[in-house]
């Protein structure tokens, strides 16, 4: 087991398999985009889903959202975002290059000499993160909107709307999972930080006397999903904000984060946004945003409590912890070590060799089983080198079909992290996998 996993390590690996490739790569890739491949598709739809199912399927006071990209210019005024969602950048005026003031050793920045080449730096300016566009025709400043820098705000204007629809109480959550858009000046690491990402969030909506008791439930209820998703307990900690930390509309906010091959990074937030949002967006817009409770008559504005999740950070986290190489006969096997729950494939189907009928019985196998798990059909080249290659995609079981399948209906059932083989009648695969799936363990968690 090696823990000394590396960016480039993960990078090529990522294109390597089909994970993620650099954006428009043929005209030379564009900075900080990325687009994912057949592999890495899957992965980050396993994770929403599991997301979405932990967060609306088990929780029976949470619903789902799914608002648009693009809203009223206002929504970004009444949130502070237009006013406060900057980064201080300073240039240096011999290379050029720009640089976030906060991330400028402090000797630099009082000497106003350039980290780089040891230039002058100008002073700090504010610059805001939100990508603006125009809609319709004229680009005279009248059509300006902005690309949303987070899915929360769809969330508060449609409250009222799930509220009067949604037969939801107090107290109540509505999650989304979508895209957001930030323009990021420092966008190295891979997927950590981009300038278009996704977004997992939920927003849940209290008494504000009851604030301290719900955001302690889902600092470990969030702290839990990221163990559900196998990564190590070791990876992970909670960091607390400090006072000059907090997001502008934040009383409390705690992060989850992951210890990454570049260091201790916010993986999740978790914030107590207090009535800062509803109370705003009641002033910009006039409309009323209270609620009332039926049953005490009290009229009061909501707190939210909201957990803030990057998708695609959470696919870096994955692969970061799931990627370990070991020796095997002499050999390196590089193998990543996903929980089968969100394994891009879960299932490698192989017959020993093409002829005599055994592909044949191996493609009807796979037939049969791509009802209920994602499998892969691969026939070519030698077997180890058929494990090997589901090994550095994470397929957690492959299935063999070999002569003994004829005389006795048997395959080899190989596990990825034992290389452990085991024969399983046909009748057994499918209980087989559903009950390994469910009891999966790392080694050594
Ligand atoms: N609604 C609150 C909010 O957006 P945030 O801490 O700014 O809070 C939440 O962002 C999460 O979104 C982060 O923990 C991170 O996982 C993800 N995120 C933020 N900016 C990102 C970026 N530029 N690239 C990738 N993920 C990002």
């Amino acid at each position: 087991m090696t823990d000394a996993v590396t960016m480039d390590t993960l990078v090529s690996l990522c294109k390597r398999r089909g994970f993620i490739f650099p954006s428009s790569e043929i005209y030379g890739g564009l900075a900080s985009a990325w687009d994912y491949g057949p592999m890495g598709v899957e992965l980050k739809k396993r994770i929403q889903e599991f997301w979405w199912r932990q967060m609306t399927q088990l929780n029976a006071n949470i619903v789902g959202l799914d608002a648009a990209i693009m809203m009223h210019p206002r929504v970004w005024e009444a949130s502070g975002h237009v006013e406060n969602f900057t980064d201080p950048l300073v240039d240096c005026k011999k290379c050029k290059q720009r640089f976030r003031a906060d991330q400028v050793p402090e000797e630099n920045m009082t000497a106003h000499r350039c980290p780089e080449c040891g230039g002058e730096l100008t002073d700090a300016r504010k610059f805001n993160l939100m990508f603006t566009t125009h809609m319709g025709p004229l680009e005279d400043g009248s059509g300006l909107i902005y690309l949303r820098p987070e899915t929360a705000q769809g969330i508060y204007v449609n409250y009222k709307n799930v509220l009067q629809t949604g037969r939801v109480k107090i107290p109540f959550g509505i999650a989304q999972v979508g895209k957001a858009f930030r323009n990021e000046i420092t966008t190295k690491n891979f997927i950590f930080r981009t300038c278009e990402f996704e977004q997992m969030e939920m927003q849940f909506f209290v008494h504000p006397s009851e604030d301290a008791k719900w955001f302690a439930h889902w600092k470990e209820k969030r702290l839990q999903f990221y163990l559900d998703l196998g990564v190590r307990r070791s990876k992970l900690r909670f960091h607390p904000h400090g006072p000059d930390e907090l997001a502008h509309y934040a009383k409390l906010a705690f992060d989850i984060q992951y210890e990454f091959p570049f260091g201790w990074k916010e993986l999740e937030g978790i914030h107590n946004r207090t009535d800062y949002d509803l109370r705003r967006h009641t002033e910009f817009s006039g409309k009323d945003l209270s609620y009332l409770d039926e049953q005490t008559h009290e009229r009061y504005i909501p707190y939210i409590i909201e957990t803030s999740a990057g998708l695609t950070r959470t696919v870096l986290v994955i692969l970061s912890d799931a990627y370990d190489e070991e020796e095997v006969e002499g050999e390196k096997r590089v193998v990543l070590r996903f929980h089968p729950r969100i394994a891009p494939i879960t299932v490698g189907i192989f017959p020993l060799v093409k002829k005599d009928g055994l592909a044949e019985l191996a493609r009807k196998l796979d037939g049969e089983l791509c009802e209920e798990f994602r499998t892969f059909y691969d026939e070519s080249g030698a077997i180890g080198r058929r494990y090997r290659r589901q090994d550095e995609v994470g397929t957690p079981y492959c299935l063999t079909v070999d002569y003994q399948t004829k005389e006795d209906g048997t395959v080899t059932l190989r596990h990825r992290d034992s290389m452990e083989q085991v024969r399983v009648a046909r009748a057994e695969i499918g209980p087989a996998i559903r009950a390994l799936i469910k009891e999966y363990r790392r080694k050594g968690e």
